[in-house]
């Protein structure tokens, strides 16, 4: 039985004897994490010729686990650079395996070797207010200029602000929105998505009514724009402020008739696709406010009492949008809300030194929004109206 730091050693002496040893191991050993520290010191040695053999054996073998398959694959990617028959093997195991976790490390790989410059950020400088379809108003804006979207969309034909005619019709509106969305966000920022499952008022006493469960869809729409599953956060309300659907059950305690209280909305968390990690994006803001102060939710878990609003059939909590932006941006951030509503997220955005940006389709929700201290930048009045006005909306282009 070999250890991981014995075949680390091992990995040193260049010999075939070594190689043969490392061989061995490979085949014999039951431990995953030795076994991978053995493909990973094969990968390291001089032999070009047998590593290629060693690969062509073993990087098409569903005997081996995908564990040892990616490390393979990364042994593939470093010799590719100078030997073509490695660089020919990468191609081929993409198109074998067909796995995410390869093409992951194949863009990154390709990233890290053209060491591309950063592109510029725009920065936006004024809060704006983009009144009309969020699909048509997203497009006044340049790309890559949004640091942290935080939104709740129309819960599909919940209220009567929102009407679609069918489900379908719906998941496919979320997506023109959720791909303009993509465009606008910095590389590797978030995404958040507030929503929970509803049911439609059925036609009659004879019909069925339909439960839908947004956030799996959402899920699918989300991953085919461009962004990727990091988190669900619940939010927790308490149970005497939501529906009550277990009173029937309560009375009868028939099995099947029973409903539990919806007490939680899923934060759906996404990260825009990109082929560099977190920390790139973390690295451009070395000085942060730590808010040591402050309490940290430690689990994904938040417990926050739902609000009512006499304008507004469905807003956000402060306390959500303060959580949000305190986890998910920095100070000085652009951050967005493509379903506005009152504009709540904007209001505790400004509190907070973000820079908020607001689409709303509703004139009457627009203009609450636009009534708000310190004022926002309509961004089709500019066009409409305001053209010949000098003001910077955003810098660095
Ligand atoms: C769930 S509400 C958001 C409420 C908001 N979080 C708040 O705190 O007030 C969704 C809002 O999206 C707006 N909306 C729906 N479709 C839209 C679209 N395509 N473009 C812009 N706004 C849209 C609706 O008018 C509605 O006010």
């Amino acid at each position: 039985m070999y250890s991981v730091e014995k075949v680390k050693a091992l990995a040193k002496i260049r010999t075939p004897e070594s190689f043969d040893t490392l061989l061995e191991i490979f085949r014999s050993d039951e431990n995953i994490d030795v076994r991978r520290e053995a493909v990973s010191s094969i990968g390291r040695h001089n032999d070009s010729s047998r590593i290629y053999d060693f690969l062509r054996e073993e990087a098409f073998s569903r005997r081996n686990p995908m564990e040892l398959i990616y490390q393979m694959f990364r042994t593939c990617l470093y010799r590719s650079g100078d030997d073509s028959r490695f660089a020919e093997m990468r191609q081929e195991m993409l198109a074998y395996w067909q796995n995410e976790i390869l093409y992951k490390m194949n863009d990154y790989y390709n990233y890290r070797q053209k060491r591309e410059k950063h592109k510029p950020i725009p920065k936006i400088t004024t809060p704006l207010l983009l009144i009309g379809d969020n699909c048509e108003t997203l497009k006044t804006l340049p790309e890559n200029c949004i640091q942290l979207i935080f939104t709740s969309p129309p819960y599909y034909n919940a209220r009567e602000y929102s009407d679609y005619g069918s489900y379908a019709e719906y998941l496919a509106k979320m997506g023109d929105t959720f791909r303009e969305c993509h465009r606008v966000l910095e590389d590797g920022r978030f995404i958040i998505v507030n929503v929970s499952p509803v049911i439609t008022r059925r036609p009659g006493r004879e019909f069925e009514s339909i439960r839908y469960p947004i956030h799996y869809d959402l899920h699918r729409v989300l991953t085919e724009s461009g962004y990727y599953f990091v988190d669900e956060i619940l939010w927790v309300k308490p149970e005497p402020s939501v529906p009550d659907r277990v009173s029937g059950y309560r009375q009868t305690r028939k099995p099947l008739s029973y409903k539990p209280n919806c007490i939680t909305e899923s934060l759906m968390v996404y990260r825009k696709n990109c082929s560099f990690l977190l920390d790139r994006n973390m690295k451009e803001h070395d000085e942060y406010d730590r808010h040591d102060d402050e309490a940290i939710d430690t689990t994904n878990c938040w417990y926050i009492a739902p609000k009512y609003d006499k304008n507004h059939p469905a807003v956000f909590p402060e306390e959500l949008c303060r959580k949000v932006l305190r986890y998910y941006s920095f100070e000085g951030d652009a951050v967005m809300d493509p379903f506005a509503g009152s504009g709540t997220f904007g209001r505790v955005a400004r509190k907070m030194g973000r820079v908020p940006v607001l689409c709303e389709m509703n004139e009457e929700y627009a203009n609450i929004i636009e009534s708000e201290s310190g004022g926002y930048y309509d961004v089709r009045g500019r066009s409409r109206e305001k053209s010949s006005q000098q003001i910077t909306l955003w810098e660095g282009l």
